[in-house]
This record gives structure tokens, C-alpha cells and sequence, in this order.
């Protein structure tokens, strides 16, 4: 396997995949419509191994011209969040729904492809019920398009196999966090230590809900792994990516913010609001594949803490940082 194509690679997630796969001697097809601008790509872009290719994922002739040769495909491109999926409902539908089942689609048209690796989402599980921890097995109730539509494409790629040498896998990232050449703000880890480190008060709603936490290096390092992992442990294969000990309450997440700064500003407010609600074991992508995290919760709050402090980011409060 040599030429990976990377749907979403000008993203948060994808270029940080971007540049692990460069790392590991890959061919990486960075394809992206730019949403949010290609600078998360600038110091990579003329390295040898890299082709970028401007296209849509929902343009037939994007697809074809970007699929030339190429082995396997990670699919991270989409309108992402619940908050971005509601605002334009159409385009996620046409993007998260069309636009992927018409890239998997060829895809498996495809000799040449593979495999195929989608970023799914926790956000698949909804709310909790009980206490118990969620995993793979579990029923999926989605509480918004977002994850209605996420849900959809998962059993789309994992009951359409028409092709026997041709793997599809859908990985449930765990919420993200972590520092990125496309930084986002609109994350809870990222977001809550912005307002501390800049000294804002950081309201919270729904403080005692829980979610699972995973740094943006080890999601983008799952999806290498998966890549690189036997075929028949892979195959037709959903796996959660984070770890079972990173499931924080946003509580929680105020007091480890409160050990970096001791005096921060934090208030607690009653929101009418329905919030995921869910904690995710996460030892089946252990166990078959290995994968472990390098990251943890605390160690991003100083990764983010130590960014905004040193003013790396000249306006952290840019709308460029927020998907909404
Ligand atoms: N960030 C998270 O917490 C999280 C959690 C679970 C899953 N995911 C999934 O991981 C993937 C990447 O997320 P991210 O945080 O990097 O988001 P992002 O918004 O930073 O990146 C998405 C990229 O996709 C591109 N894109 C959007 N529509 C496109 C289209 N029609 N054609 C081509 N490119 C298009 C955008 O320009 C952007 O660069 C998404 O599929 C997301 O649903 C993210």
C-alpha cells in the first residue's frame, strides 16, 4: 500500500494524518474543497510525497480524477459537529450522506482501492442510558443530523461490500482535542482552556455529562494502524478510537483546568438542553489492534494552555477556528 488518498486532509484531524503518513513514506492525495482555507497544508505542500488535489467530494468528476492509482482512502471529509449540521442541513446531507456514499461507491468500482477508512463518531451512541459504558456492540440512538447521518454511512460501507478484496472500516472517534495546523475551537477541551487562559470566565452547562476524550494525534494515529493492520482484523470492522480511562465529565475537565490555574474563572449554569450523554470502553481497538494513546486530557489542557499563553496564535478567537 502505497498512495493514500485523505478526503478532509486541509482539516483539523486530516492534517495531522497528513503529515504522520508523509512520516511513514506514503504517497498522501490530499483532497479538500478548503472550506476553511489550505493553510493547514502550507509546509507540506511541496514535499515530494504529497499530491494536493482541489475537488468536492460531491462532484462525481472530483472524485474520479482524485482516485486515479490510489490504494486506500481515509474519508474524513464532512460538515462536522451537531451545531454545523443543523445550521445547513442541506449541504450535510449532500456532503455527509451523498458525497460520501458516491465516493465509496467508486471507490469499490475501483480496482486498485483497497480499503477504505471513515471517521465515524461516539456521537453515534447519544445518550446513555443506565450507567453502563457503551461499546462497539451497543445500540446506536443518534440525537442529531449529524449523527443520524454518521450512523447511516457506517452501515452503508459495512453492508455494501461488493468486492472481496475490498475492506471497509468505520472508526467512532472520540471527541477530539489537541493542537493542529487547522486549530479548532469549537471543541470542549480546546474551548474551555481558551476562555481560562485568556482570563474569561468559562461557563459551563450540563457539567455533569460525560464523553470520552481523545487527542488529535492518537485519532489520527488509529487511522494509520487500521491502514497498516491485518486484513481480517479490519474487515467490515467498527472500532471506538480513544481510551476507556479518558472519559471525563465536563466537570471534571474544570479541575484539571483549576490545577494548571488555580484562579480560574469557572461558573456552572442550568441549561435547557438535551447534551450526549456517554461513557465508551474502548478495549476492543486495544485488544485487536493495539492501539494505545499517548495523550491524555490533562496533558492537552497544557498543550493548549501553553499555545495561547505564548501567544502562538496571534487571534485565538477567530471564527477560522470554529466550524459553526
Ligand atoms: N473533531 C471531532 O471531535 C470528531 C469526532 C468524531 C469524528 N470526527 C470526524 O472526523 C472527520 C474530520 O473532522 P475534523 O475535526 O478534522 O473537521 P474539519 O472541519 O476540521 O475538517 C473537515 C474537512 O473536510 C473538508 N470538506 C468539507 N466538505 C467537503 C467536501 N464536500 N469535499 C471535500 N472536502 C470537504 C473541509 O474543507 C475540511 O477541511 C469528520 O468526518 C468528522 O465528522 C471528528
Amino acid at each position: 500500500m502505497k498512495r493514500i488518498l485523505v478526503t478532509g486532509a486541509a482539516g483539523y484531524i486530516g492534517s495531522v494524518l497528513t503529515r504522520q503518513l508523509l512520516a511513514k513514506n506514503y504517497t498522501v492525495r490530499a483532497f479538500d474543497v478548503l472550506n476553511f482555507g489550505g493553510e493547514a497544508l502550507i509546509d507540506v505542500y511541496s514535499h515530494k510525497n504529497l499530491e494536493f488535489i482541489k475537488g468536492d467530494i460531491r462532484k462525481e468528476a472530483d472524485i474520479r480524477n482524485a482516485i486515479k492509482d490510489v490504494d486506500a482512502v481515509v474519508h474524513l471529509a464532512a460538515i462536522v459537529g451537531d451545531p454545523a449540521c443543523a445550521a445547513q442541513s442541506d449541504v450535510a446531507l449532500a456532503t455527509n450522506w451523498e458525497g460520501s456514499k458516491l465516493l465509496f461507491d467508486i471507490c469499490q468500482d475501483t480496482p486498485s482501492v483497497k480499503r477504505f477508512v471513515f471517521a465515524s463518531t461516539c456521537s453515534n451512541y447519544g445518550k446513555m442510558e443506565g450507567h453502563d459504558f457503551l461499546n462497539e456492540e451497543s445500540p446506536l440512538r443518534p440525537v442529531s443530523l449529524y449523527a443520524e447521518l454518521k450512523v447511516k454511512f457506517e452501515k452503508y460501507i459495512l453492508e455494501s461490500k461488493k468486492r472481496s478484496d475490498f475492506i471497509a472500516t468505520a472508526l467512532r472517534f472520540a471527541t477530539v482535542y489537541g493542537l493542529s495546523s487547522r486549530m479548532r475551537f469549537d471543541l470542549t477541551v480546546n474551548e474551555f482552556m481558551r476562555e481560562v487562559a485568556l482570563g474569561r470566565e468559562l461557563v459551563i452547562f450540563g457539567e455533569q455529562f460525560w464523553r470520552p476524550y481523545c487527542h488529535v494525534a492518537d485519532l489520527a494515529g488509529a487511522c494509520v494502524i487500521v491502514l497498516e493492520s491485518e486484513e481480517s482484523k479490519v474487515a467490515n470492522n467498527v472500532f471506538g478510537v480513544g481510551d476507556t480511562n479518558e472519559n471525563y465529565q465536563k466537570k471534571m475537565i474544570a479541575d484539571e483546568i483549576i490545577k494548571i490555574i488555580p484562579n480560574a474563572k469557572i461558573k456552572y449554569v442550568q441549561r435547557n438542553v438535551d447534551p450526549r450523554d456517554y461513557r465508551v470502553d474502548f478495549s476492543k481497538i486495544t485488544n485487536i489492534l493495539g492501539f494505545k494513546i499517548s495523550w491524555t486530557v490533562p496533558m492537552g489542557l497544557e498543550e493548549i494552555y501553553s499555545i495561547i499563553k505564548n501567544g502562538i496564535l496571534s487571534n485565538p478567537d477567530s471564527i477560522k477556528y470554529n466550524n459553526i
